[in-house]
């Protein structure tokens, strides 16, 4: 048993009022996956099933099967704001971030633009195609003063990527501002438009407003996991990344995900009845969390200043004088599932390179929790973690 383990096994015994462990599991992770409505789980099961068409034939099997990908491919649409045509169904985000960013810029030359607090699945192919990667402010948002710069002194931009909301701290960016700016000074390049964290609490078609591309993954909110699309807006060139039998209009090869796909359609059609008041739901639970955290642990403090736009499902707290890995770790012992920053595939704790970029203090950094509610999320779950989560901190804080 580690130390900081040990210590709170005695300082529970000392609370009294934790004296039992709680076999209650509250999950707190929802930004890294949520699960899927029981309605997903109901249109999907036929298809995994029962139904064995290949949506590529031409038999009647197989026409059903195409036709339950082009409703659902019409449910995304309207999800996205953007043409039923302009979908193409994806593996996940990661794959139409990849898409997007690497299928616009194509075999030409071309220059793509994103800012620092990106998810990697843009990162990494803007950086490694010697793109540009703008700095940002204190909130993690793009600096709009250094976009115009770019765009107005860097020659054959052909993409500007920006994230409707982060990651990590639930930040939302001025997507419709960023293309505006781009239609005006550089009217060549595309925006592409990671909305993979909007989708569940945003109205898509205003948020995304002037993107081209848009980029959304099931299994955040309600869908399945292994299901993305990348949307495109009209006919926008983009070079495959699987090439061969010439699926979703040659721009994504291979036999398409039937039940996946229709479940992203049916969490497509769910969230758009029900979006508003879920939002509002949520945002009343993590306000009374976040307040009641931020009250009883000194020294804590929400990452993201105040008077910057967040959805309402995440919170973002630095704990002082905390270590994050043994914050999870004990909270986990009491039955709370949560994370520091993103999930990375080992499951460790990277350093975040959102908060670096947002010029958090690394100590601070050190001690970070993110904490996502979604649909599933009660007013018990809140409970529970408001008795366990200060008692936590408060005896790690007090072990530096
Ligand atoms: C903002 C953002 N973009 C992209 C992704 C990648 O999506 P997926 O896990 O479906 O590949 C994630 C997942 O965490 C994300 O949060």
């Amino acid at each position: 048993m580690s130390v900081a383990a040990k210590r709170w096994a005695q300082v529970r015994r000392s609370l009294g009022g934790v004296e039992e462990r709680s076999d209650r599991q509250v999950y707190l992770d929802h930004a890294a996956s949520t699960p899927p409505r029981p309605e997903v789980v109901e249109a999907m099961l036929p298809w995994l099933a029962e139904h064995p068409g290949n949506p590529s034939g031409s038999h009647r099997l197989a026409r059903d099967a195409r036709r339950a990908i082009d409703d659902a491919r019409d449910a995304v649409a309207a999800l996205v704001g953007l043409d039923a045509g302009g979908v193409v169904f994806t593996s996940g985000g990661t794959e139409a971030d990849n898409l997007a960013v690497d299928g616009v810029l194509g075999a030409d030359s071309g220059v793509a633009v994103c800012c620092s607090t990106e998810h990697v699945a843009v990162l990494e192919p803007v950086r490694d195609s010697d793109g540009v990667v703008l700095s940002v402010d204190a909130g993690g948002r793009i600096d709009l003063g250094a976009l115009a710069e770019t765009l107005d002194s860097v020659a054959d931009i052909k993409l500007v990527s920006v994230m409707a909301v982060n990651n990590e701290t639930g930040v939302i960016s001025p997507v419709a501002e960023v293309a505006s700016m781009v239609a005006e000074r550089a009217p060549g390049a595309v925006v592409h438009c990671d909305a993979v964290q909007a989708a569940a609490w945003l109205d898509l078609p205003s948020t995304c407003q002037g993107a081209h591309l848009v980029s959304i993954t099931g299994h955040k909110f309600g869908g399945p996991k292994g299901a993305g699309v990348l949307a495109l807006d009209g006919n926008i060139p983009l070079s495959p990344m699987l090439r061969g039998g010439g699926q979703e209009r040659e721009r994504r090869s291979g036999t398409q995900n039937v039940p996946a796909i229709v479940g992203l359609g049916r969490a497509a059609e769910l969230v758009m009845e029900d979006r508003k008041d879920t939002a509002d739901r949520v945002a009343a639970m993590r306000d009374r969390l976040e307040a009641g955290l931020l009250a009883s642990v000194p020294g804590t403090r929400c990452t993201v200043p105040e008077g910057v736009e967040r959805i309402p499902a995440v919170t973002h707290l630095c704990f002082e004088g905390v270590e994050s890995e043994a914050l999870l770790y004990l909270l986990e012992q009491e039955g709370i599932c949560a994370s520091a920053a993103s999930s990375c595939s080992s499951g460790a704790q990277e350093s975040s390179h959102v908060l670096a970029a947002m010029g958090v203090d690394r100590e601070m950094a050190a001690g970070s929790l993110r904490l996502s509610l979604a649909w599933p999320t009660t007013e018990e779950d809140v409970d529970h973690a408001l008795s366990v989560i200060p008692g936590i901190a408060r005896c790690l804080s007090a072990g530096t």
